[in-house]
């Protein structure tokens, strides 16, 4: 499973990176304005660190609109995936976008139905949101399970980008059901290499690094 980082924060995305741990990037307008910074500017920064597509949403909700501003996002580096919300407007954005040999990424996926007509309009992701489907009671682990049902079903090359991801059990159980990629806060990606036992037992060792006078250096 590929991982992707879920923020527009640079040190985060240069510290992931470093590590290997970074395949691509998602922003939304959310992450933009939490940055503080210019969309284009920061994008293109993001863009010149990580080789792996990075996603960059519209703001407008007319498809033509979508259209041009996802022609102008493109341009800003070739590894931008033009992200879209799953509208009637945001398929139709998607084909033309698609169909012009952009990476497309097709967001606030809910359902199995709507990542099926996705899948039809070309995009590259789909982005179904597991956390926000949690907070309503209903199984967001569920919806990537259907999805790969039904995209193995048929053979659509479209990728689970499982997104709205908000803890380590779901990033191992994204995994397990065969989400191509996951896309995340860094704090959790960092987070997945916590346990305790591992904690406990680097304390036993230490004990008996400290009691026997074990030196290397
Ligand atoms: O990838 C989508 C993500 O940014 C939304 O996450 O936690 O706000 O539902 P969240």
């Amino acid at each position: 499973m590929k991982f992707f980082v879920d923020t527009a924060e640079i040190d985060q995305i240069k510290e992931l990176n470093e590590l290997g741990m970074v395949d691509g990037v998602t922003t939304n307008p959310s992450l933009i304005a939490k940055s503080g910074r210019d969309i284009l500017e920061v994008t293109k920064e993001i863009c010149s660190i990580v080789s792996g597509p990075v996603s960059a949403e519209v703001t407008a909700l007319k498809a033509d609109e979508m259209i041009a501003e996802g022609r102008k996002l493109a341009k800003i580096a070739p590894n931008i995936a033009v992200k879209v919300p799953l509208t009637w407007d945001g398929l139709k954005a998607c084909k033309v976008l698609s169909d012009e040999g952009n990476m497309v990424n097709v967001t606030l996926c809910f359902s199995a139905n709507q990542a099926l007509l996705a899948a039809k309009a070309g995009a590259t992701f789909i982005s179904p949101f597991v956390g926000r489907l949690d907070d309503i009671n209903l199984d967001g682990l569920d919806l990537i399970a259907d999805i790969r049902q039904i995209y193995d079903n048929y053979g659509f090359k479209t990728q689970i980008l499982a997104a709205s991801i908000r803890s380590v059990n779901h990033m191992s159980e994204c995994a397990k059901i065969g989400a191509d990629v996951a896309t995340a806060p860094a704090s959790v990606i960092k987070a997945m290499a916590n346990h305790i036992l591992t904690d406990k037992g680097l304390a036993g060792f230490l004990a008996d690094i400290e009691k026997a006078k074990i030196k290397i250096l």
